[in-house]
């Protein structure tokens, strides 16, 4: 099969990132001499499971280098902030964290600042972190995260100036390092890369770039040897993932990757996000319908349920066919869970298509939704649109949402009291640690009471309370 963007690592590449993480854990050998510890770090990652998984890599980098996880920020060698573009909140609080981080740098001058992810893709981000924080080690992007080790290394070399290395390329899918990453019961594989879609308020096709698709075999030996590991439930990532694949010559589809990651002995579970309602195949919903693996449960980011919004987002669908989609989702996958991403405030909503979104809220149900008051992004086709929305308003329309979606969302689990569901026990529940925690396949957060042994298996448990965000019941098994 051809693909476009392939880039299986050289040698020589493979050789250097081994010889960069080598020499970084030698200095941290020569660190624990000195001071009877090995060097430690903390990373705060800020947005979506994307920079969630990059996290993970990141973690994984530095156990190669025998650097431990520091137990708060305040006590670690090297911090990390992996950042997030999508909204300003994220970029205004990582801009008062590294503020916050002048005195610690003043504390321990050899305190290691790394910024990275997607607000470092952004020329004029990066030009306030080296006007207003000059105290920052490292600065690097979305596409070149593999690199940190060799980033690292060379600021450890150098002058202590502000190290940035940001690529503005769109990035080849970057194949064959050594693996980076910690194996528990639940994993992310990333399928694709960036997005094409432009949707007017969204940076990520500015921060991310255009879409690639990793190939099916790197993504089903990636898959295997996670499940040679103990890993149970795999969650695929892409920021569309029913586009997989458009960018290969033979097109594989998104149906045919479930289809073929469905046959892996040892995953119980697959999950993925996220999906476009405008891309959303008849070949999908029975992949979801038909696979046994494949949980019933889809996220589906509506965004706004006004067709005139969704027409100056470039959506690409209107109320009508999303809600038509939705119904096609119920009638083929019955038991399914349907999540949402909604936006208040677009430029020029008004009263009347706030009241669509509610309507669409009442007409699909979401078992949950991710709520969002619309934010400027500089660069973005919305950033110049009429109409702006006051404060106010996109406040009193945002908690008119929430109360909506809360209230539904209490509905829908009050449905499944009495029932048995089917959980991938995770471990102690955090609140009662007397109690186990895990999730049913359609991803509802489950406390109940059982065994230790339950722990990494799959169990039945009897519902015996309800509440808005999770359920509460007693195993079976
Ligand atoms: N303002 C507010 N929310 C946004 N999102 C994306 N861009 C913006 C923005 N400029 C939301 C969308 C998307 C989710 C990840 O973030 O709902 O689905
Ligand atoms: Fe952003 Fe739209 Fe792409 Fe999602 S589909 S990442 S909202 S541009």
């Amino acid at each position: 099969m051809q693909r476009s963007k392939a880039k299986q690592i050289s040698q020589d590449e493979i050789l250097m990132q081994q010889y960069n993480i080598n020499s970084l854990s030698q200095m941290n050998e020569d660190f624990f001499k000195e001071n009877g510890r090995y060097q430690s770090y903390f990373i705060q990652t800020f947005g979506c499971q994307m920079n969630e998984h990059d996290s993970e890599n990141l973690a994984g980098m530095f156990d190669m280098m025998n650097i431990d996880l520091a137990d708060s920020m305040e006590e670690a060698d090297i911090i990390i902030f992996n950042t997030c573009a999508v909204r300003e909140n994220a970029e205004l609080k990582v801009y008062g964290n590294l503020h916050a981080l002048k005195k610690l740098k003043v504390k321990n001058p050899d305190l290691i600042i790394a910024v990275c992810g997607c607000m470092m893709q952004q020329d004029h981000v990066v030009d306030e972190i080296k006007k207003r924080f000059p105290h920052v080690s490292l600065v690097f992007g979305t596409h070149n995260l593999y690199k940190f080790p060799e980033l690292l290394l060379k600021y450890l070399s150098g002058d202590s100036k502000t190290l940035i290395d940001v690529w503005d390329i769109d990035g080849n899918v970057i194949e064959g390092l050594p693996s980076a990453r910690r194996y528990d019961l639940k994993a992310f594989v990333n399928i694709m890369y960036g997005c094409n879609n432009f949707c007017t308020y969204c940076i990520v096709p500015y921060t991310r770039g255009r879409e690639r698709s990793r190939n099916p075999e790197d993504v089903i030996n990636e898959v295997k040897d996670l499940a040679r590991n103990g890993v149970k439930e795999i969650t695929l990532l892409g920021q569309n993932v029913n586009s997989y694949g458009n960018d290969f010559d033979n097109k594989v589809s998104f149906a045919k990757l479930l289809t073929m990651l469905n046959d892996i002995q040892g995953i119980e579970r697959i999950r993925f996000m996220t999906s476009h309602p405008k891309d959303i195949s008849e070949e999908l919903i029975d992949a979801v319908a038909n696979l046994d693996k494949v949980c019933e449960s889809i996220h589906l980011p509506v965004q706004s349920g006004s067709t005139a919004v969704l027409k100056k987002m470039n959506r690409h669908y209107t109320k009508d066919q999303y809600i038509e989609l939705i119904n096609k989702i119920k009638t083929k996958v019955p038991n399914v869970a349907l999540t949402t991403d909604i936006m208040v405030g677009f430029p020029g909503e008004t009263e009347e298509d706030f009241l669509d979104t509610l309507d669409v809220l009442e007409k699909v149900q979401y078992d949950s939704a991710f709520m969002f008051i619309y934010s400027v992004r500089k660069g973005t086709v919305a950033e110049n649109m009429d109409n702006h929305i006051d404060e106010s308003v996109k406040k009193d329309r945002f908690n008119r949402l929430l109360s909506k979606a809360n209230e539904i969302a209490e509905l829908k689990n009050s449905k499944y009291m009495d029932e048995i569901v089917e959980v991938l026990v995770e471990g102690f529940s955090k609140k009662d640690k007397t109690r186990l925690m895990g999730r049913t396949r359609q991803n509802k957060l489950v406390n109940f009471i059982g065994d230790e042994s339950m722990i990494g298996s799959l169990v039945n448990v009897k519902v015996t309370e309800t509440k808005s965000f999770s359920l509460n019941g007693i195993a079976l098994d």
